[in-house]
């Protein structure tokens, strides 16, 4: 361990492990909880380079980064995206991940095989293709199983990440269970935030991830499994064989045992996502980083802030 590596972790005792890059705003779905219809992206010249991202990269994993995972907006929409994984994989990280929607993801997975990214976190919020389309404003749910399923024979780690919202697809929880356990798939779901455009509709959309425990109760016993202490969700196995987590980020928010940072796509470290602020680090050198660090650890929230003025696209979720 080098000297450095102390300024990684905060005066609570969180030493951060994981660094999620946000390589873009954009995105290819306009799904109702995270976009609005006409989102303004930023322009591209702003997006921080696959040789700047790898710099800031580089560093982050000599202080102490062990994982790093890839999200948006939609990350596949980066014409450098395999030039960035192709690199990312030279680096000495345990994993490497990416959260996609998968609409671009299936042309892509033979060339990710040769990498270090095996970890796929994929959205689908509903497994009928007309309600999907009403979540996500675009007719893709075909596209997009056809990438499941295709990864899954490959044999990609998966996991599916299903944010459930109130009179949208709450009725879809036992499918999604029967789906977990005939597939052999992970379903993790979400609880919306309430964030971006779903501020206006959070009371009406929320449903806790106790009540979606509930529900499956009256036909399911779950039992918990052992989770690391850092992980977002709480996982369990369900009598059918299934295997489901909960990311209770509203009523039960994991700070305590936060690992993460988060990187820009302009390039700005964040210590939260629920903070605005960031530290730019394009020009940063490794020798800089201890006198960045500790500023940046300072800034960590122990407590879930209650409000984020920016939408989740922008911020990576
Ligand atoms: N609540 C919960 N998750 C959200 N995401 C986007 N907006 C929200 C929200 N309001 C998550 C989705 C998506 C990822 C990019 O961000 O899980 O897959
Ligand atoms: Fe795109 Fe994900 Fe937002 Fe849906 S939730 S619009 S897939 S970034």
């Amino acid at each position: 361990m080098s000297v450095l590596d102390d300024h990684m972790v905060d005066k609570h005792g969180r030493r951060m492990r994981k660094l999620r890059i946000s390589l873009l705003d954009a995105c290819n779905l306009r799904c109702l909880y995270c976009m609005p219809e006409h989102p303004v992206f930023m322009p591209q010249k702003d997006w921080a380079s696959a040789k700047e991202l790898m710099h800031i990269t580089r560093n982050l994993v000599a202080l102490g980064i062990e994982e790093v995972r890839l999200t948006g907006g939609e990350p596949l929409m980066r014409r450098d995206f395999l030039e960035i994984v192709d690199e990312l994989s030279t680096l000495p990280v345990k994993k490497l991940g990416l959260t996609t929607n998968a609409l671009l993801l299936a042309p892509y997975l033979p060339l990710l095989q040769h990498t270090k990214l095996q970890q796929l976190n994929i959205s689908l919020d509903s497994l009928n293709a007309e309600n999907f389309m009403r979540i996500t404003r675009r007719d893709a749910f075909k596209t997009v199983m056809d990438a499941i399923f295709t990864a899954k024979t490959l044999g990609f780690a998966i996991k599916i990440n299903a944010v459930i919202m109130k009179g949208v697809n709450d009725h879809e929880l036992t499918a999604f269970v029967e789906w977990s356990a005939m597939n052999d798939i992970p379903v993790r779901f979400l609880e919306v935030m309430n964030i971006g455009v779903m501020k206006s509709q959070f009371q009406e959309r929320f449903l806790s991830a106790f009540d979606m425990k509930t529900i499956l109760k009256e036909d399911y016993q779950l039992s918990r499994l052992n989770d690391t202490p850092d992980s977002t969700s709480r996982n369990f196995r369900v009598s059918n064989g299934a295997k489901v987590g909960f990311i209770a980020s509203e009523s039960n928010p994991f700070c305590a045992g936060c690992s993460r940072l988060r990187l820009t796509p302009k390039g700005y470290i964040r210590p939260c996502l629920f903070m605005e602020e960031g530290i730019d680090l394009k020009a940063l050198a490794l020798e800089d980083y201890s006198e960045m660090l500790p500023t940046l650890m300072a800034m960590k929230p122990i407590r879930r802030i209650p409000h984020q003025p920016q939408p989740m696209y922008q911020i990576g979720g």
